[in-house]
């Protein structure tokens, strides 16, 4: 069919052409802003789970959302060699500009208390002219959210910004993604200053996704954290919510599937969201005309799995050293033996693929701590993560059948 009009969009972030079966969290989300807008207890969303299956474009979709209700709002994508200080200033200065009402006398404080909290990165006795500017055209201003304590620091930023959009009747969100990936003292201090913002009641909130330890990571710096945030796991979509996400953009083109190939679709990807959009693109490209058929994604499929290999499993593959792939494959070959010999009573669809740390180093034949520094590197890397004690499974869907496929 026409590959012009192919409305599929598989890729990270890519916004899909429907976004099937997150009703409950979009509408979860307007409860949180209007209740937080009324000065209302409430814990913020944080969105977790595997790669792939739609945190950044739900991300992306709450803060539509928020923007729509005229909240102010800023996003941050954290990164392991990254402090909080200037993304966040950046994403907060962002946010204040939203709000409107940039150049009053009070916006134009908050923002100087803002720029003061940027320029505190630099080392302390930084020439003025070095310090990092994060473009914010207001004169800095010290005193708050500048002593160089990031928790201090935080709770005092929050503080401000909060003051500035309660007294607009108005509220902030600032938006964190791969949230995983903050420092410990970053996720220590963001605690606090939520803490703080739902104590004093004012309208800033925090709304995160990360892989699926991020509630671990949390809890381990504040233990308070579980009542801070409402914890949503983002899963595969159900076989409704998975057609819907395949036939909705295919009928705005007036195209339709056949029942029988819509199963094979199911069979094919799992309902993985960044499956079905690979395969719902390579369908469409192979299908001679509408309705599509079971024949049609029988002859895509190849396509479809090239498409993957590069853009969702090779790519993730590349950043792996020689032992680390060593390491991966081996988990791989535990997961896949383990499956062999019957099913463990239901298993999460998480942790199908978790397997213990000791049978990964039995089966490389070697000593659990020399493999400690493998094992690091990839949960530094964001490729495995620990479910539990002991136990590791990977972050991407499928990872261990690519391995196996490619060996
Ligand atoms: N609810 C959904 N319905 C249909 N497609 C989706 C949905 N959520 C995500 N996708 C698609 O899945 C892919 C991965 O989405 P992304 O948000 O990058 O995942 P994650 O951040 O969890 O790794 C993108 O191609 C996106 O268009
Ligand atoms: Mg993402």
């Amino acid at each position: 069919m026409d590959p012009i009009r192919n409305p599929y969009a598989p890729g990270a972030g890519q916004r899909p052409p429907e976004l099937a079966g997150r009703d409950d969290q979009l509408r979860a989300f307007d409860v949180v802003l209007e209740r937080v807008a009324r000065g209302r207890p409430e814990r913020s969303i944080v969105l977790t789970g595997l790669r792939g299956v739609g945190k950044t474009v739900l991300l992306n979709a709450l803060r539509s959302q928020a923007v729509r209700a005229r909240w102010g709002t800023g996003k941050i994508e954290a990164r392991p060699d990254q402090t909080l200080r200037r993304p966040l200033s950046s994403a907060l200065h962002q946010a204040i500009r939203e709000l409107g009402h940039a150049r009053s006398d009070e916006a134009t404080h908050v923002l100087g208390v803002v720029k003061a909290f940027a320029q505190r990165d630099s080392a302390p006795g930084t020439k003025l002219r070095d310090q990092w500017n994060p473009g914010i055209d207001a004169p800095a201003v010290t005193g708050r959210a500048d002593s160089g304590d990031i928790e201090i620091d935080l709770v005092e930023l929050f503080t401000e910004v909060g003051g500035l959009a309660a007294d607009l009747g108005r509220g902030v969100a600032i938006f964190i993604d791969e949230m995983q990936d903050l420092g410990p003292a970053d996720v220590s201090a963001l605690c606090a200053a939520c803490h703080e913002m739902s104590q004093s009641g004012l309208p800033v909130i925090v709304v995160g996704a990360g892989l699926p330890h991020l509630p671990t990571v949390l809890s381990a710096s504040k233990s308070y954290s579980e009542r801070l945030f409402r914890y949503q796991r983002i899963d595969r979509l159900d076989r409704p919510a998975a057609e819907l996400a395949l036939t909705a953009p295919a009928a705005e083109e007036e195209a339709e599937y056949e029942a029988d190939a819509l199963d094979a679709l199911f069979v094919a990807t799992g309902g993985y969201p960044y499956f079905l959009q690979a395969y719902g693109k390579a369908v469409w490209d192979k299908a001679p005309a509408s309705p599509i058929t079971a024949e049609d994604v029988r002859v895509a499929a190849p396509e479809a799995e090239a498409e993957l290999a590069v853009g969702f499993f090779g790519s993730r593959y590349e950043r792996a050293t020689p032992g680390e792939r060593e390491y991966l494959r081996a988990m791989a070959d535990v997961a896949a033996t383990a499956a062999a010999e019957g099913p463990t009573e239901s298993p999460s669809p998480d942790t199908v693929e978790s397997v213990p740390t000791a049978d990964v180093a039995a089966h490389l034949g070697k000593k659990p701590q020399s493999l400690s520094p493998a094992r690091d590197a990839l949960l530094k890397k964001g490729l495995v993560y620990s479910t539990e004690r002991g136990r590791i499974a990977f972050t991407v869907p499928h990872f261990g059948r690519y391995l196996r496929d490619r060996a």
